[in-house]
């Protein structure tokens, strides 16, 4: 929304949520304050805050002034009932739009901006239209591709915008209105328009496929190990194929992200639903190998430490699940050193975006153990200065830029002897450690 303020200053925005906190800290004099970090975001907030851009919890002021309205809520993985554990949670989704219903008085064009299962858009017409009033919404479906850490830099300059509309003449008066919103800063060309339910899955498509190509070269990062193969020798070779390409084939501890295991548990739950069971074990693969992955990793770090993790001070450098983001959901950080825990290990975590209340939350999240324990297995360091000291490891789990550029030398040193480095995200050296006097592994590295 705010690059969308940014780029159209004769279009006011207003972003409403019910957390005051929150809108609190998009409003702060403050920009290093911002909710999100995001490189390039303070400049765009910066840009149109006040102008154009607006933060506030009057919902339905703003339902009312509208009309255009991007629902952007979240719609996480249910955790009971029907479909728990797969099927997304549709409530917020529901409330909005029983919200916008019971206050819109003119015509308004609704925007689907969470990633929703298909056909979700009818269950949001249906809910809207019921209200018995003379107001007439058009839904759209407009799914964000944009990856965190870039979003600003994905937003400005997008291989794509898609457009979802129904196939009528007031659904296309809504898809032009969309289209031109975007067309302030977006090629026509790159604005694609398609029906409602191939836009909503094109989006789990687009993340499905992608997560598949991180999880196959996962796969084959375990056989490299075993054959003594080099997984980034690999994807090299794979990818100079311009029908592969190169990108999105970095072996890794496993992806994370709010989007990934959501989006392929929600499209696996879909293809159960119509009964294509067979369709949905192809995807849902792509999750079980990511599991292994993040098992793998520990298992390779217990089993390097003598079958014994019990009591042994292990460094984690890295919680987001990828760098340039404090986000740290379904991060394999989190997996990994639950793991470690089950095994008594007393781990350090240090990230240089993520808090340490975060950190702890992420732990308590998952219920392996009380929040006490927790507390007495697990330090937050908010700086570097002398988390490596007596380290039995250390294990890079975020592959944020600084990692490479640390004095790996010096930490060998303060180190307890013998000394290992696990790289989850192969980016350092694993030679030069090795010269260092370490044991160095890394993923994929046979
Ligand atoms: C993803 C999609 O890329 C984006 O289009 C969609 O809108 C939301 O989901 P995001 O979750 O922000 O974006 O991050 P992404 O860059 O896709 O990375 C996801 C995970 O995969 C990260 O944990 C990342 O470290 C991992 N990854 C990615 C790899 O392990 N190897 C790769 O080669 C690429």
């Amino acid at each position: 929304m705010s690059v969308i303020a940014a780029k159209c200053p004769g279009i006011k925005v207003h972003v409403v949520d019910l957390n005051a906190d929150r809108i609190a800290a998009w409003n702060d004099d403050d920009l290093d304050n911002l909710p999100i970090y995001e490189p390039g975001l303070s400049d765009i907030v910066k840009e149109a805050r006040g102008r154009n851009l607006f933060f506030s919890t009057n919902v339905d002021e703003a339902i009312d002034e509208s009309d255009m309205i991007f629902i952007s809520v979240n719609t996480p993985t249910k955790t009971y009932g029907v479909g728990k554990g797969m099927a997304a949670d549709l409530k917020y989704i529901e409330l909005c739009a029983r919200q916008i219903a019971r206050v819109a008085t003119n015509d308004k064009i609704i925007v689907e901006k969470s990633t929703l299962p298909v056909r979700t858009a009818e269950a949001l017409q249906d809910i809207l239209s019921s209200t018995g009033s003379d107001v007439n919404f058009q839904v759209l479906s407009n799914p964000e591709f944009l990856a965190e850490g870039t979003a600003v830099q994905d937003l400005l300059n997008p291989d794509r915008v898609l457009i979802g509309g129904e196939r009528t003449p007031e659904g296309a008066a809504a898809i032009q209105a969309l289209h031109d919103v975007y067309a302030h800063w977006v090629p026509s060309d790159r604005i694609l328009t398609t029906n409602v339910w191939s836009s909503e899955l094109s989006k789990l498509t687009a993340n499905a496929f992608l997560a598949q190509r991180v999880s196959s070269i996962n796969s084959l990062s375990a056989l490299c190990e075993a054959t003594e193969a080099d997984v980034d020798e690999v994807a090299r070779a794979i990818g100079q194929d311009s029908r592969i390409g190169p990108k999105f084939l970095k072996s890794s501890v496993g992806f994370g992200g709010s989007c990934f295991q959501k989006d392929i548990l929600n499209l696996v739950y879909l293809s159960k639903t119509y009964g294509l069971d067979e369709v949905a074990e192809y995807w849902h693969q792509v999750i079980k190998m990511n599991d292994y992955q993040k098992r793998r990793f520990a298992e390779k770090i217990i089993q390097s430490l003598y079958n014994t993790v019990n009591g042994k001070k292990i460094v984690l450098l890295g919680w987001a699940f990828k760098k340039d983001t404090n986000d740290t959901r379904e991060s394999a950080a989190i997996y990994v050193a639950d793991y470690l825990l089950s095994e008594q290990a007393q781990v350090v975590v240090y990230d240089p975006k993520v808090t340490s209340q975060q950190i702890y939350a992420d732990l308590d999240y998952l219920n392996t153990r009380s929040e006490e324990e927790n507390q007495r297995l697990v330090n937050v360091a908010q700086t570097t200065e002398d988390i490596f000291k007596d380290a039995h490891a250390v294990a890079v789990m975020t592959e944020w830029d600084e990692f490479r550029e640390y004095d790996w030398k010096q930490i060998h040193e303060q180190m307890l002897k013998p000394s290992f480095v696990f790289d989850g995200r192969g980016i350092l050296d694993i030679q030069q450690l090795e010269e260092i006097g370490m044991n160095a592994f890394a993923i994929g590295k046979g």
